[in-house]
């Protein structure tokens, strides 16, 4: 094929990452406890779910379920198929071609990935030294939208509020909060997104609600801009099996609270095994710990996924050199983790 035929924003994209290794998966953040259990109470209606219809385009019972979960309108929310196509969505809504769009770094690689294949030109501005963000830098690059996550994917930890908020005050253009993680942190913008108009907070049902099977996202703004935004979804786009999975998930509680009380109690201990096996962890407000490794990254990974332990290995982006980051599993799955990383160094040093 002519290479020439292909947009020119997009000709270098590489594809996404697609590990081939057969291992236990700690390197996408998911969640450890297994399925939510309304998969399998949904399961049982199935057959009354008229999947021979299609389901209601802007998935309207599920923005019904979010308005009485975060006390908002049902007209605030707009859902999608992963919080990846509620990102897409915002591009395509505010972007124009050759626009740009501004956000911290290193952060989320899909981030860049949407303004790209939108046409659009992505800048970055690094974060400090010690991963967090600086407000006067990013809102003085001058992008048409803003967009940061906290907490930070893959450097886990969540910014302050108050460098948040500057940039949402401060910044004439949008500004999109993804709070993909937002469950384990102690903080978030939801609840305020009808205080500003230029506000936009995306979730996922991914991380917290292990559900990353199911693909459901959703994002949340004032009723303006919500409904800018519900007209560019492509309709249908969520499945009606999903939706209602997450509706069940949305009202039981005890796997939520279950999960984020295993991942405070294991993040703590799993950190400072990391650290006295020499490794550097850095403070995290998520179900993941990014470290930095004594040794080079890709072969200590490469060699613990042949112990059959998949990590994910960010050692060779700048500012992360020798870096990895790993879910926050269940004790059990921890010290494994733990043991094999153990062997790996051992076998290093002998
Ligand atoms: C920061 C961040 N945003 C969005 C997503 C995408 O989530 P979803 O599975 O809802 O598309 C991820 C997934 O890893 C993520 O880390």
């Amino acid at each position: 094929m002519n290479k020439e035929w292909v947009r020119t924003t997009v000709r270098d994209i590489p594809l996404y990452y697609n590990p081939k290794v057969k291992a236990i998966r700690m390197d996408t953040s998911t969640n450890v406890l297994g399925p939510n259990p309304a998969v399998n109470d949904v399961l049982e209606d199935c057959a009354d779910m008229n999947l021979n219809q299609y389901p209601k385009p802007y998935s309207d019972d599920l923005r019904d379920a979010l308005a009485e979960a975060y006390d908002l309108k049902a007209d605030n929310f707009v859902v999608g198929n992963g919080s990846d196509e509620v990102l897409d969505i915002i591009f395509k809504t505010f972007m124009e071609l050759g626009e740009r769009v501004v956000a911290p770094y290193p952060s989320y690689s899909l981030h860049s990935f949407f303004v790209k294949v939108n046409g659009g030109h992505f800048e970055t501005v690094d974060l400090t030294d010690d991963f967090h963000l600086d407000p006067d830098a990013l809102i003085k690059a001058r992008g048409k939208i803003i967009i940061l996550c906290t907490p930070n994917n893959p450097t886990a930890n969540a910014f302050d509020t108050d460098a948040v908020e500057q940039v949402i005050r401060e910044h004439d253009g949008p500004v999109i909060v993804d709070e993909a993680y937002g469950e384990f942190a102690d903080y978030s913008f939801m609840p305020m997104v009808n205080d500003y108009d230029n506000l936009i907070v995306t979730r996922t049902f991914s991380k917290a609600y292990g559900m990353a099977g199911l693909r459901v996202g959703y994002m949340a703004a004032n009723i303006d801009m919500a409904e800018q935004l519900q007209k560019i979804k492509i309709p249908y786009s969520l499945n009606r099996f999903s939706e209602q999975v997450a509706i069940a998930a949305l009202r039981n509680h005890e796997y939520i609270d279950r999960t984020i009380e295993l991942v405070q109690t294991e993040r703590e201990k799993l950190s400072r095994g990391l650290e006295d096996l020499g490794f550097k962890p850095y403070p995290s407000q998520s179900n993941f710990i990014l470290f930095r490794c004594p040794v080079p990254s890709s072969v200590m990974i490469s060699r613990l996924a042949d112990k059959g332990i998949l990590i994910r290995d960010f050692g060779r982006q700048r500012l992360l050199e020798n870096c990895a980051r790993t879910t926050v599993g269940t004790e059990e799955l921890n010290s494994m983790l733990l043991s094999k990383l153990k062997e790996v160094m051992d076998e290093w040093q002998g």
